[in-house]
């Protein structure tokens, strides 16, 4: 989604726009621009592309040497990309760049037209800018707050003002911001790798809260303009995690530091190898008494959850329905004060997932978040949090955060297996050991990489491909389809194994290879049995199983084999190829691996 830099201070501001906005361009963008001050005028480029796009108009420009402005990234929602609808919007007397949805924005449009305003882009965004220029009145803080009292939606907003050359405003209600304090110089970012190289002390702007950010003073207010402190937070992340650190892409980089989030996600929540929640809020025996769970997310995050049913529900013997998001919020879902609701989120900004979140507390459910990104808009509202210790995601397609999101599945699993008699201490002693275990068996599964290279470069010449499984390996292959699509753009599928043949085999030719995930011992034979048929078809099969697992070629043309663990444990390994396979066929095939196109890393508008 959008990404907004601010900066005022001495430096140059244009190249520290530019490289901030540089650092959010795993958000998801097709298109940048910037306004800074020249004296005191405000100077605007922009245009549809990319950053490096940007960075030749301005080099062909005469781009002033300024202290003061405000960059962007666009994620088109309203209009397609192109130069006009690009950010920054305005006139020569406020520029605005914005992240979100205005939803009243005909009306606004309306009641500005009516006015004698002319509208250029086709963006909700320009109103906004023009209800600014409408309601100025010489203070901007006068002015902001009249504005802000007439949008609905989301929206995060750099301000200037051109009778305040040295200064951005900044309002935030539902995407995020921060504001970057340094030495003499300051900052406003939509996330804190914008401005790690120049600080790490950051303030959270809040829903309705809004800042005054000078080059020596960072000034907050409420909605009626009332002066407000802030806490001061400093980012534990160093530029090294968000930088790729020798590797070619950050997806690769993340892959291979899977083994250390793991561990650093679960290390605090074991206590004498039994799970302890405590630090996360979860007390012993609080959840005991559940009805039912419900687990809400999108994307990876929601496949993380399809893997944490199977085994909440085998282990603990308790109803678990998983929802995406975006139908929850809307499908009035039967909760109760008795039910669960996890929700899991990296960003901890996901806008359906923060609806349904909102949904799940309306209706007195318990709420649990399982977020990555500290003091985000859901780990705050949720009344309980497990953080998951990945540091920072930067490549689109999703792969520690995964394996972390899954790992604190698993510690929920036993802690409530345990609580509610379904398992002996000793037995759930065992899992977590094991699951101790698996931040080295991750490292041992990393050397199946040139196995998934040579897979790869199979796959790449595919236009559809299947991955199919039983079980677990169902709910994993969801999984690996989901990151081959999305970074390689070749069509993929996952399908429960057994269901083939009621109608999807009749796809099957040579021309669709089909990746099997076969790592659960009690469903090998029957997934072998839907290998055959699908080869027996003409279908290329590339297989990801278990070490003990003998396969000939009659069932499988490639193999890769995984260490033996423990069968529920099994998808915490077996990731790792399914995520190598995508990232090779995404590098063979030329694809930009961690920006793919039309994708966005926070998704904070519905
Ligand atoms: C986007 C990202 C996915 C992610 C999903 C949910 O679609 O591209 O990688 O899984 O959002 O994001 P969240 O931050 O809520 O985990």
């Amino acid at each position: 989604m959008c990404g907004i830099v601010g900066y005022v201070g001495a430096k140059n501001c244009i190249d520290v726009l530019i490289d901030g906005l540089s650092k959010l361009e795993y958000r998801g963008y097709d298109s940048a621009g910037i306004a800074v001050f020249e004296k005191n005028k405000i100077w605007v480029e922009k245009t549809k592309g990319r950053l490096a796009d940007l960075s030749a108009k301005l080099e062909q420009s005469s781009r002033p040497d300024s202290h003061c402005g405000i960059g962007h990234t666009r994620w088109a929602t309203h209009g397609e990309p192109s130069d006009i609808n690009s950010h920054p919007h305005g006139n020569k007397r406020v520029t605005i760049v914005h992240n979100g949805i205005i939803e009243n924005y005909r009306e606004l449009k309306k009641f500005l037209d009516g006015q004698g305003y002319k509208f250029e882009s086709e963006t909700d965004t320009e109103a906004i800018a023009k209800l600014l220029d409408y309601y100025y009145d010489g203070d901007p803080l006068d002015t902001i707050t009249n504005v802000i009292q007439n949008l609905r939606g989301s929206y995060a907003l750099g301000i200037l003002f051109r009778d305040f050359p040295d200064r951005i405003y900044a309002v935030r209600m539902e995407s995020p911001l921060i504001v970057g304090a340094g030495k003499g110089e300051n900052f406003i970012a939509s996330d804190v790798p914008a401005i790690l190289k120049y600080t790490r002390d950051y303030y959270l702007l809040e829903k309705e809260e809004i800042a005054e950010v000078t080059a020596k003073k960072i000034c907050f207010y409420d909605i009626h303009g009332q002066h407000i402190e802030k806490e001061l937070n400093t980012a534990t992340w160093d530029v090294d995690a968000a930088e790729k650190g020798g590797y070619e892409h950050f997806m690769r980089k993340e892959i291979y530091e899977q083994p250390v989030a793991v561990k650093t996600t679960i290390t605090p929540r074991i206590r004498d190898n039994m799970p302890n929640l405590e630090e996360c809020g979860i007390l012993p025996g609080s959840l005991k008494d559940i009805r039912r769970l419900f687990v809400v997310a999108c994307g990876t995050a929601m496949h993380a959850g399809m893997v944490g049913k199977y085994v909440i529900e085998r282990l603990a013997r308790v109803e678990v329905t998983v929802d995406i998001a975006s139908e929850f919020r809307y499908r009035d879902p039967l909760i109760s004060k008795k039910d669960l609701v996890v929700l899991i989120t990296q960003s901890g900004e996901t806008a359906d997932t923060l609806a349904a979140l909102r949904l799940a507390k309306e209706r007195g459910a318990r709420t649990l978040a399982i977020v990555n990104v500290k003091g985000s808009s859901i780990a705050r509202e949720a009344d309980m949090v497990i953080y998951t210790h990945a540091g920072p995601e930067i490549s689109v397609a999703s792969t520690k955060a995964y394996s972390v999101q899954l790992a604190v599945m698993y510690l929920l699993a036993f802690s409530l297996a345990y609580e509610r008699g379904e398992i002996t201490r000793e037995r759930c002693m065992e899992l977590t050991e094991k699951l101790q275990q698996i931040p080295e068996q991750i490292r041992e599964t990393l050397q199946t990489e040139d196995v998934c290279q040579y897979v790869a470069s199979k796959l790449v010449s595919a236009d559809s491909l299947l991955y199919i499984g039983r079980g677990l390996d169902y709910a994993l292959s969801m999984e690996g389809s989901l990151k081959l699509k999305e970074i390689s753009y070749i069509h993929s599928e996952s399908y429960a194994a057994g269901e083939l043949k009621h109608g999807t085999i009749s796809l099957i030719t040579d021309l669709m290879p089909v990746v099997a995930v076969v790592t659960q011992s009690a469903l090998v034979e029957k997934t072998i049995s839907n290998m055959k048929e699908v080869k027996a078809r003409g279908a290329k099969v590339t297989a990801i199983c278990r070490q003990s697992v003998e396969l000939t070629e009659d069932v499988a043309d490639h193999v890769v084999k995984l260490p033996d663990v423990e069968d529920l444990l099994m998808p915490m390994i077996a990731v790792v190829p399914l995520q190598l396979i995508a990232y090779y066929t995404a590098v063979l095939k030329g694809c930009d691996v961690d920006k793919p196109r039309n994708l966005a890393k926070s998704v904070t508008v519905e």
